[in-house]
């Protein structure tokens, strides 16, 4: 079984996909966490903005999930991904269509034989275009970013609020408008705007839009 769950940042995918997994037993698969290790891997490497270096840089970039974290070249790099350095740069660096390609074919390798769930931008639309449910979760922006914000802050990072919401705004623009896999929902997905729903509604609404496609 594949489940979807695109959306723009902040709209609550983890959240609610780390939620679904534990209580349908589903493996989950973070796919953005992906594109936030490639551009982590790009910022170490001192390549950014050089095309032709990143292209060739995917021939041996090593990245793993495991269990308990996010690695790059065997080092947990599972909070570094978070930073506000690498939000500011992976919707450039996911726009790149050999870096899509490349991930896209490990999320379909990762998800073969198992019951996945999986959050994103393109999964519905591109990834697992017959996905067995498709979500598509939205919020207001200015909620989205309030979310970040307590998260980053949680973490004891010092952030601005302005900041987040500014680049939240921006992330929505390169990925809706893109022109590999653009952020977009599929025909067959269903919305669900989280505004002002607490995580548990969410949660239950979606565990009942999967139960009425089983
Ligand atoms: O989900 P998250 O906000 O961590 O994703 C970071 C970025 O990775 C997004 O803003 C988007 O540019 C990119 N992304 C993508 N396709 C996905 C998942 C994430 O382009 N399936």
């Amino acid at each position: 079984m594949i489940i979807a769950i695109d959306g723009p940042a902040g709209s609550g995918k983890s959240t609610i996909a780390k939620l679904i997994a534990e209580e349908l037993g589903l493996v989950y698969l973070d796919t953005g966490a992906m594109y936030r290790l490639v551009t982590l891997k790009v910022l170490n490497d001192g390549i950014l903005g050089n095309l032709d270096k990143i292209i060739k840089m995917l021939d041996d970039l090593r990245i793993d999930i495991k269990q308990n974290g996010f690695y790059l070249d065997d080092t947990n790099v599972s909070e570094e991904i978070r930073k506000p350095v690498v939000s500011e740069n992976v919707s450039d660096i996911a726009a790149i269509r050999e870096v899509r390609e490349k991930m896209v074919d490990l999320q379909r390798k990762f998800s073969e034989s198992k019951n996945v769930i999986l959050d994103g931008r393109d999964i519905g639309t591109v990834v697992f275009p017959n996905a067995d449910v498709k979500i598509f979760l939205i919020a207001d922006a200015k909620e989205r970013a309030n979310r970040r914000y307590k998260e980053l802050v949680a973490k004891g990072e010092n952030v601005k609020i302005e900041k987040i919401y500014e680049n939240i705004l921006k992330r929505d623009k390169i990925d809706s408008t893109r022109k590999e896999s653009p952020l977009k929902k599929a025909n067959d997905a269903i919305e669900v705007d989280t505004t002002s729903k607490n995580i548990e509604e969410v949660k239950n609404e979606i565990l009942y839009i999967i139960k009425q496609k089983k």
